[in-house]
């Protein structure tokens, strides 16, 4: 176990090295915290760069436990399936080649969590998929949400407008539909987690 921590923590630095966003501590720490005590046996993940976080989430399955993670960068998918592959987990973690936009609809089955953590400009279809494919009592994880302040903030520049609409109304959505249970968490770069209503 210790070895596979070994790789693992040198995976991430590796990738931090490269300028590759991958999921910060204190929200890898959080959502660490709900699998360990939901029952989760499926995941979806939207964005797999190096596949640190799928790598550091499957920790936490069973052994019949598999995670899809969806990439359309082929350099990364490269890193990504050797990095798999050097911790042992090809069996339980799949990556989906191609553009999450194209991939989703044609998912079927059903996840107990998804991780959203690609495109910022398509965070609002991600959901619509996302609440889709999820078991009811299924939890959504959105990282970036509050893309370095921008998002509560009255920024309203050209250049990341898209994106931070696009989160905007990811936000407004899910606090707003009467079905979902939305909780936005100052971690990282801001966690949306949401969950259906019982
Ligand atoms: C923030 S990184 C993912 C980091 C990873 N989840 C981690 O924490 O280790 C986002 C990744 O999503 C990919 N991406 C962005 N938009 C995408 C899309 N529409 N379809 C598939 N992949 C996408 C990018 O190429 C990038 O590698």
């Amino acid at each position: 176990m210790d070895n596979k921590k070994n790789i693992i923590n040198q995976i991430k630095e590796k990738s931090l090295n490269e300028h590759i966003p991958i999921i910060m501590d204190d929200t890898l720490e959080v959502i660490e915290e709900y699998l360990k005590k939901m029952n989760i046996n499926r995941i979806l993940e939207i964005g797999t760069a190096t596949g640190y976080s799928a790598i550091c989430f499957s920790l936490f399955l069973k052994d019949d436990g598999i995670i899809d993670t969806i990439e359309r960068d082929s350099v990364r998918i490269e890193e990504a399936k050797n990095n798999i592959e050097l911790v042992g987990k090809t069996n339980q973690i799949n990556i989906l080649e191609g553009d999450a936009v194209e991939i989703l609809p044609t998912l079927k089955e059903k996840y107990d969590m998804i991780f959203i953590d690609a495109a910022k400009g398509k965070y609002t279809f991600f959901l619509k998929e996302a609440l889709r494919l999820l078991n009811n009592d299924g939890i959504i994880f959105a990282d970036n949400i509050l893309y370095k302040g921008y998002v509560l903030s009255d920024y309203n520049k050209h250049k990341q407008r898209t994106a931070v609409n696009n989160l905007r109304k990811y936000i407004k959505e899910t606090t707003e539909d009467e079905n979902l249970e939305t909780e936005i968490l100052h971690v990282g770069d801001g966690l949306a987690i949401t969950k259906l209503k019982k």
